[in-house]
């Protein structure tokens, strides 16, 4: 369930029509529901309802402060992946101590930072990087939280570049060495044994991988608990899938009652603290890109709908084929319908958003591209010199800009001509 619904036949994001945040913040533009996003993460934290949790939103998803600072004020805690992220949650008033360290590349710099603002832990992915976090915090003088992410090897039935939790995937430790790995992070002096962790991949339409690699991993917990090597938390990542389409995954009450039940067969669940790191459930199906339509240019094989929103805005549909409803904001004068690649600004062959969508559109409408609100904006570039779009939140009846549109001048700020050019051109 999302807030982005018609009313007498214009799409609103809650109360207010997309025409007129068009009109008042142009386009291409992101328009994200402050109700949405709420009532999602909402719905993770009333499906685990008495049992130990923290929902850590996965940063990576959408960024943007305002989403974020909604997220904290509702207690959330926040999965990161760079020192960027890091600060970012600092900046919106998030709690270190309830931030989760991912990622297979920490730097030394990042490790430190994290260790200052005392997150809760660091989910390592490799040997080497945990004697680099031992290293780091020595020289500190700090004790770092840290969880080994295992890769289970489970297929997640997935698009191949996101599925993280197979073999062949760079990402954890391999379930086979992971206990040698535990053993080590119990003798270092800097480190201290605080939870276990996987993170099998994302938009999972499916509760059987989630399944088993739980069941993986409690095999694991059993060998560990036999070594006296016992943990706080329970780390099962992100990756519950959402309706893009016709795909029908999970609601995250099934999805946690389904883990909660597997999990009370076990001996000392109670105490066992389960984190999730949900990105896509909570932000995609609470924002849209807002586009305009600049031409309909009919072909001889097909006709094409020239949008101002390109692949710089949202690559997902052309870098994993993704599929994202595009539907007309405003139904109220009558058009003919045809059937329309949907198409960007950008010089490339790939650069879509829709292929044969059937649009009732003229030129000058506006098209809501839907489940934006993840891997969306985060994922904008400056390609073809093209501005990033402006973000905006809806509350009610209010729309709020939480990220002005790009200026040209920010383009190339940051940017030096070199000193032989700057008296002029020769
Ligand atoms: N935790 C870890 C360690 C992750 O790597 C990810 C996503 C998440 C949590 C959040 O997963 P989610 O709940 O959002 O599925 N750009 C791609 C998605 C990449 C996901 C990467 N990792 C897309 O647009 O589909």
């Amino acid at each position: 369930m999302d807030h982005f619904e018609y009313r007498d036949g214009v799409m609103h994001a809650e109360d207010v029509p997309l025409t007129r945040i068009a009109e008042q913040f142009g386009t291409p533009c992101y328009v994200y529901s402050k109700a949405t996003l709420a009532r999602h993460f909402r719905a993770y934290t009333e499906a685990l309802g008495g049992h130990p949790h923290l929902i850590c939103y996965a940063v990576k998803a959408n960024s943007n402060l305002a989403v974020l600072g909604l997220l904290a004020r509702l207690g959330a805690g926040f999965d990161i992946v760079s020192l960027g992220e890091l600060e970012r949650v600092l900046v919106a008033g998030g709690d270190p101590a309830k931030v989760v360290f991912s990622g297979v590349a920490k730097q030394p710099a990042e490790m430190a930072r994290a260790l200052e603002v005392g997150i809760k832990c660091f989910n390592v992915e490799s040997r080497p990087e945990l004697e680099r976090l031992d290293a780091v915090a020595g020289r500190l003088g700090k004790i770092a939280p840290v969880s080994l992410r295992v890769n289970p090897d489970v297929d997640a039935g997935t698009h191949p570049y996101i599925s993280t939790g197979l073999k062949d995937n760079k990402f954890g430790i391999p379930v086979s060495e992971a206990l040698e790995v535990y053993e080590l992070a119990a003798r270092l002096p800097n480190v201290r044994v605080a939870g276990l962790d996987c993170h099998i991949g994302s938009q999972l339409t499916e509760l059987s991988p989630f399944l088993d690699a739980l069941d993986r991993l409690l095999a694991l917990l059993a060998q560990l608990r036999e070594r006296g090597i016992e943990i706080d938390h329970l780390d099962l990542g992100g990756g519950l899938g959402v309706p893009y389409h016709t795909e029908r995954p999970p609601a995250p009450f099934d999805y946690a009652s389904a883990l909660l039940e597997r999990l009370s067969r076990w001996e000392g669940n109670e105490r066992l603290t389960l984190l999730f790191e949900p990105g896509r459930s909570i932000a995609a199906n609470a924002g849209i890109l807002l586009t305009r339509v600049e031409f309909l240019k009919p072909g001889e094989t097909k006709n094409f709908a020239i949008v101002d929103a390109g692949m710089n805005d949202l690559i997902r549909p052309a870098l994993y084929q993704a599929w994202q409803a595009i539907l007309p904001v405003d139904t109220r004068q009558p058009r003919d319908t045809a059937s329309y690649d949907v198409v960007g600004p950008v010089c490339e062959t790939g650069d879509f958003l829709g292929k044969q969508r059937e649009l009732a559109i003229a030129p000058d409408d506006l098209l809501a591209v839907r489940s934006a609100g993840a891997y969306g904006f985060v994922m904008a570039s400056n390609y073809n010199s093209r501005p990033r779009p402006a973000e905006v939140m809806v509350d009610g009846a209010a729309a709020h800009l939480v990220r002005r549109r790009e200026r040209l001048e920010d383009l190339w700020a940051g940017e030096a001509l070199l000193p032989d050019d700057e008296g002029g051109s020769r």
